[in-house]
Formats: C-alpha cells, structure tokens, sequence
C-alpha cells in the first residue's frame, strides 16, 4: 500500500483535508497528516516511509529528501515551488510538482484588496483614493498576474504588464498594455503588484533605483515573495519618499522597523495568507493529490518543475 504524507505547518482548511483523503482512500493509499509542525525534526520523521508527500511552504530541503529514503514524488500544492529543492530532488531520483493556477484567484484578491486597504488609509477612517482611472503594472503576468489584470480592469484601472519570461503573446487575450522594459513598467505604475517567482534572477531585482522610478503617490503590492524585494532599498525608499506605500503578504526581515516608522505606508500580513481560502485550499490539494494518483498509476509527470537524472 502507498503512503502519502500531508506536510502543512500552514494546514489546509479541513473541507479539503477530507478531499484529499477521499482520493487516496479511494486509490487505496494509506493517507498521513503532519499539521501544525513547529520543530524539523517532526518533518524528518514523518517523511521516513511514505512514498508521496504533499507540502504547501514547507522546506523539502536535502536533508528532508535523504530522510524520505522512500519518496517517489512531491507535490507543492501550490504554484510557487522555491521550497523545494530541486537539484536534490533529481539526484535523488524524486519528481517534484507544483499546481499551477489552482490557487491564483485567492491571491489575485488579495492583491487588489491590499490596493483598497492602502487607497483607503488602511481602513483607519479619513479621505482616501480611489483605484478607478490608476495605472495598476502587473509585473508577472502567469495565472495571478493575469487574473490580477481582469480584476483591476472591471474596478476601471488602466493595466500595463511585463514578464520577464513570458512573450508578448500571453497578454494578447487580457486587453494590457505590454511594456518593453522593467523601467516602463515601474514608471508608468500608480500600484504595482509583483508576481515574478524568486530565483536567482530576480532576488533583489526590485531595487531602489527601479521603485524611485515610480509616479508620486506609488504603492508597491508584494504577494510574491520577499526575496525579490531588496530591503535596504525598500527602506530608502519609504525615508526618502513619503508620498510612497508598501504592502506586503511576506513580511520583509526588516518589518517591525518599517511598522514602526512608517505607519500608514507599510503594511504586511501577519502570516502569508494569498491562498488562505477554502476554495484555493481545495483547488490546490485535491490538485496535488490527483496527480500523485495519476502519476503512481499511469507515470504522468504534467506538472513536474525539476529535472530528470535521464
Ligand atoms: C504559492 O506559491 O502557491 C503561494 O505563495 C501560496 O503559498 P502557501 O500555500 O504557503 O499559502
């Protein structure tokens, strides 16, 4: 009987958790919930004998593959995968998936929802903006990007768009401006919403230099990741422009500094909380366990994100 382990220090919500168990039941595979975990050690264990695993954020790094001496396959529910580690995955001969698109609309809402709450003076009463007739740039333009897009077009917002690995092509359908340049990208946005993954290109690439080339008034809207943000620069910027916003869903390591200065400027999340929705929980995990299922009974690797040894 395959095992399959549930990894999740940030739990699903419980409508998917039964989901996700459905499927494997029915496939026959014994299922194994590891939530809430604080310590490593509790990770390392509970890899041990499975053969499957599903994770959100959680670290798969080579120390948790060389204690899953058995695992075939891991799926990041999710579409971010820059918590696993795949050059160890290969070596150690494990498929590694993400689910793309499946969670994108939680966090597309969140991201236009950030834009209100800082037009808004954070809900803390005053006047405020409004998003109607504001040049919203898209930076990243996959399935958050675009749907991003869509959303801020029905609130009545010009959209421009770059990716820095997608084509012209992809935007053709959603109506955007597409910018030749990062440069344009910046200095056309009143509200700029990130969605690059972080790698070893784009760590650090939002820098001071680009965020100064933002209009007055700016707000910067980061539900990507922290790594792609360069702090120092970040804080140069909300010191050196005070008609500049910063919001996040990642807190930068600098954060209770720049909540201290800059209230009302900066914001972040208390915890990561893009795909904290049912619906995108759902999407995600019954996503993740599907294609363990037809990767273990029909070898189909659609979503694989690392390499093979062959
Ligand atoms: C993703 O990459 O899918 C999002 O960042 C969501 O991450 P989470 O599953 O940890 O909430």
């Amino acid at each position: 009987m395959k095992r399959v382990l549930i990894a999740t220090e940030k739990p699903f919500a419980p409508a998917a958790v039964k989901q996700i168990a459905g499927i494997f039941e029915e496939a026959g595979y014994e299922v194994r919930l590891l939530e809430k975990y604080a310590a490593k050690a509790d990770l390392l264990d509970a890899v041990k004998d499975v053969q499957a695993m599903i994770v959100r954020s959680d670290i798969v790094d080579r120390e948790v593959l060389e204690a899953a001496t058995e695992l075939k396959v891991v799926v990041r529910a999710g579409s971010g995968f820059d918590n696993l580690d795949l050059v160890a995955c290969t070596e150690k001969g494990v498929v590694a998936m993400n689910t793309p698109g499946q969670n994108s609309n939680a966090v597309a809402e969140l991201a236009i929802g950030m834009m209100i709450f800082m037009a808004r003076g954070n809900f803390k009463g005053g006047s405020g903006s409004e998003l109607k007739g504001k040049t919203v740039g898209v930076y990243g333009c996959g399935n958050i990007g675009r749907r991003v897009a869509r959303i801020a077009q029905g609130l009545g917002m010009k959209v421009v768009a770059l990716d820095p690995c997608v084509t012209k092509v992809s935007m053709e359908p959603y109506e955007v401006k597409v910018v030749q340049s990062v440069n344009d990208l910046f200095s056309q946005s009143d509200y700029l919403s990130l969605h690059i993954p972080s790698n070893e290109k784009t760590k650090k690439s939002v820098n001071f230099e680009l965020m100064n080339k933002m209009p007055k008034g700016a707000t910067i809207i980061n539900t990507a990741r922290k790594e792609v943000i360069d702090e120092d620069g970040l804080r140069k910027m909300l010191e050196e422009r005070p008609d500049f916003k910063y919001i996040s869903d990642i807190a930068p390591s600098c954060h209770d500094e720049l909540a201290e200065k800059f209230e009302f400027r900066y914001y972040s999340t208390p915890k990561k909380q893009g795909a904290e929705t049912s619906e995108a929980n759902v999407n995600a995990g019954v996503a993740a366990a599907e294609q363990i299922v037809a990767f273990f009974e029909n070898g189909d690797q659609t979503y694989r994100v690392n390499k093979s040894l062959s």
